[in-house]
């Protein structure tokens, strides 16, 4: 059922689980409370106060600003407060995370989970399935805010960010100019910048890292889906003598915990593209701020600590936003503030049937003529035409294979790879006499396999009615599909059995629903 308070009740997963007008609430909301905290002036109205509402601090891996500041978040709204030490618990003898959440869900009324992890889409996870228990139980379904999983995303430090950025413009939304800095590669808080930064109407991104470092291309082609002007240098170095620098400053450090031995023997190197030195000081423009999500390394830090109190230090005060930032989060979840907003919420999902095409049949089509060159014509049953036409022969092939493996086709029946009416080009077809109906699944299963291929439903030795498939908007259920990102929670003996489920994102990719990760449409199948 839907809430009067759109704002009630959501997880917090990725920085697009807030739309751009929710985003920007959240933004206003802090702005005042920050303003009336510093003043002196009246904070009740931000505040929750509900001793039965549980918040619940998970951090199965290391934190200190995140974790402390939902700590002191929390604190402020008069909640129900229990932070779960993993290290302490019976985690350490492997117990299920969906148990340990099943039961702290179980003594509040209403929860909200603050969880960091290293399996990446946990929280989307959580909430499918805990939702889906506190439903059997008629009990509201609990909140999951994802406060960094893995190297996937870290969307309340987005907003941090994102409000510390507005602060820094004054305000002004209409456009911003960011250089990305540093470990570009593993760091969340630079992925969730690929939606999170949407909150600028028109926005530029300079990408400084080094290849081993680089954004992965994932998130590069989301900022371009997303209409980002994006730019890439290998140093900060290279990227001061292009000219047309940045005067924000958004540095990463290293996350050597998340590299393979052979970036870390390239430690050092690395670290010297990414990091600021003394004579680059003059080649910045004015008024440039540099902002980084901490921790920076005590002692080879990518912002050195000599710049500490210059006017280029906006990390301190982008630190202490995250308090404020966090207290309107847990409110608008809780449903506290909310009632006042006026704009759009994240789009519904879309209509999961628009991948069959009824194409009328004009004149009832002679079989014969239709399908005769090289494969028996059927009187009666299913012919699959137009399998991935145009591609190369080899691949049309491999094609009529898949089809024919997923679909279970072990029938009489032939198939092959015939001209099209254009000598050039190719396509395949099956021809399948015994076949007279195929199920819905099927036919999804067929579109999701072949793409843009026909189905022709013949009787008396003529085409009685066409569809044509196209690539369905999501693809999920199937046994032959997976997410190749073994970090990922879809991923076997990873988590608790979660199915594989990806969303048609530009062209012909398919993003996991889980941990963001972009496949090319033939990598997600096993077959
Ligand atoms: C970041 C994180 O954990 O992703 N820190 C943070 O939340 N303030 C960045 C990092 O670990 O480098």
């Amino acid at each position: 059922m839907k809430s009067v308070n759109p704002l009630l009740g959501r997880t917090l997963a990725v920085a697009d689980d807030l739309s751009v007008d929710e985003q920007r609430y959240l933004y206003r909301k802090t702005r005042a409370l920050k303003e009336a905290w510093a003043n002196g002036g009246d904070l009740e109205p931000y505040r929750i106060r509900d001793p039965e509402l549980g918040v619940y601090l998970m951090f199965l891996e290391d934190s200190t600003r995140t974790k402390e500041s939902f700590r002191n978040a929390a604190s402020f709204h008069d909640v129900k407060l229990n932070v779960f030490d993993a290290s302490t618990s019976s985690f350490t003898k492997s117990e299920s995370l969906v148990d340990t959440v099943k039961m702290l869900f179980g003594y509040s009324r209403r929860s909200i989970f603050v969880m960091r992890t290293k399996m990446e889409g946990v929280c989307r996870a959580l909430e499918e399935q805990i939702g889906a228990y506190a439903d059997r139980l008629g009990r509201e379904r609990p909140v999951f805010i994802n406060g960094g999983d893995g190297r996937h995303e870290h969307p309340t430090q987005e907003y941090l960010d994102q409000f510390t950025f507005l602060e820094q413009k004054n305000w002004d939304e209409s456009y911003l100019h960011v250089a990305l800095i540093g470990d570009l590669h593993h760091g969340r808080t630079i992925h969730s910048k690929a939606d999170g930064l949407k909150a600028f109407r028109s926005v530029k991104v300079d990408l400084v890292a080094p290849e081993e470092l680089s954004l992965p291309t994932s998130y590069k082609l989301r900022m371009m889906d997303n209409g980002f002007e994006v730019r890439e240098w290998a140093s900060i170095d290279e990227y001061l003598s292009a000219g047309d620098v940045s005067d924000t400053w958004y540095f990463t450090r290293l996350q050597l915990e998340r590299m393979g031995d052979e970036v870390r023997e390239r430690e050092t190197e690395l670290r010297r593209a990414v990091t600021f030195r003394d004579q680059f000081l003059d080649r910045l423009p004015e008024m440039t701020r540099f902002f980084h999500p901490l921790p920076r390394h005590r002692e080879k830090p990518v912002i050195p600590s000599f710049l500490d109190t210059t006017t280029l230090n906006g990390w301190d005060e982008q630190s202490i936003n995250g308090y404020f930032t966090r207290i309107i989060e847990l409110a608008m979840v809780a449903g506290r503030l909310g009632e006042d907003f006026r704009g759009e919420s994240p789009a519904e999902d879309e209509d999961d049937e628009s991948f069959i095409t009824e194409i009328p049949v004009t004149r009832k089509t002679d079989v014969k003529d239709r399908f005769k060159v090289g494969i028996k014509p059927v009187t009666a049953g299913t012919v699959i035409d137009h399998i991935a036409k145009g591609k190369p022969e080899e691949e049309i092939w491999n094609r009529v294979d898949k089809v024919r493996r997923t679909l279970k086709l072990n029938v009489r029946s032939s198939h092959g790879v015939f001209h099209t009416n254009n000598p050039e080009e190719f396509k395949g077809i099956v021809s399948l006499p015994d076949i007279l109906e195929i199920s819905h699944t099927e036919l999804k299963k067929l579109a999701a396999v072949s793409p843009e291929c026909t189905l022709n439903i013949i009787r008396d030795s003529s085409v009685i009615k066409k569809y044509r498939l196209s690539m369905p908007p999501k693809i999920y259920k199937f046994s032959e599909i997976s997410c190749k990102n073994p970090e990922c929670v879809t991923f076997p003996g990873a988590y608790q059995h979660v199915q594989p489920f990806f969303y048609r994102t530009g062209g012909e990719t398919f993003t996991c629903r889980y941990c963001g990760k972009r496949h090319a449409y033939g990598d997600i199948w096993d077959i």
